[in-house]
This record gives structure tokens, sequence and C-alpha cells, in this order.
């Protein structure tokens, strides 16, 4: 008995600490307020704005993390991730970083 209940706590702990990981379709409905200037699949119409898709999530997540606390300077990208929550900003950077 006891041995079952170890086996369910360490399955309730990798189950709690996988979904700490963003969530790739929350991140794409979100996403469309991003489209106007990161592209409508996270590739950018425009220079003037950087690619996305496909880089690396942990990197994404940070970046967003930087500009909402004014580590990294951008006014647009400060007033953009001013508004996400840090469950917003892991399931973007999913969301984004699972396009091929
Ligand atoms: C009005 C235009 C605009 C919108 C809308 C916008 N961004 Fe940006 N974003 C920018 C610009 C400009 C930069 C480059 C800033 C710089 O050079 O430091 C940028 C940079 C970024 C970066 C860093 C990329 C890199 O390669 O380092 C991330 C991540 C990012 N944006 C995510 C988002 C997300 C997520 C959203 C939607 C919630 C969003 N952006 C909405 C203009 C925008």
């Amino acid at each position: 008995m006891q041995k079952i209940l170890w086996v369910m706590a360490v399955l309730a702990l990798f189950v709690s600490t996988s979904s700490v990981a963003g969530d790739v379709a929350a991140g794409k409905a979100k996403s469309a307020q991003c489209a106007a200037c990161h592209g409508a699949a996270g590739i950018s119409p425009m220079g003037l704005y950087p690619n996305l898709a496909q880089q690396k999530e942990q990197y994404l997540a940070k970046q967003m993390n930087d500009f909402r606390s004014g580590t990294r300077n951008d006014p647009t990208m400060k007033a953009m991730a001013s508004a996400l929550t840090d469950a917003d900003i892991a399931n973007l950077a999913a969301y984004y970083a699972s396009i091929k």
C-alpha cells in the first residue's frame, strides 16, 4: 500500500511539473495580438520585427520577461509584454517555439 502511495506521489509530481511548460494551443490563441508585427505564424512581414517562429522556448520567455521588467528596453514590446501574465508568456513561448 505504501509503495502505491509513493508511486502516485511521484506521478503527481511529474504531472504538475510538466504542466509548468507552456500550452501551445493557448499560446496560439493569445498570439493574434502579436501577428500584426510578428506575422501570422511568427514569420514577420517586415524586417523591422524579428521572426519568433522556431526560436528557443526559454529564449522567447526570457525576452518577454525582460521586456516586461524593462531589463530589455523597447517601448513597443514593453507595452505588449506588460499586458501578459506569466502563463501567457509561457504559452506564447511554447507556441512560437513549436512552429516548424
Ligand atoms: C506594434 C508591433 C509589435 C507587436 C504588436 C508585438 N511586438 Fe514583439 N517586437 C516588436 C519589436 C519592434 C521588437 C524588437 C525590439 C528590439 O529590437 O529590441 C519585438 C521583439 C519581440 C521579441 C524578441 C525577439 C528576439 O528575437 O529577441 C519577442 C519574444 C516578442 N517581440 C514577442 C511578442 C509577443 C509574444 C507579442 C504579442 C503578445 C508581440 N511581440 C507583439 C514589435 C511588436
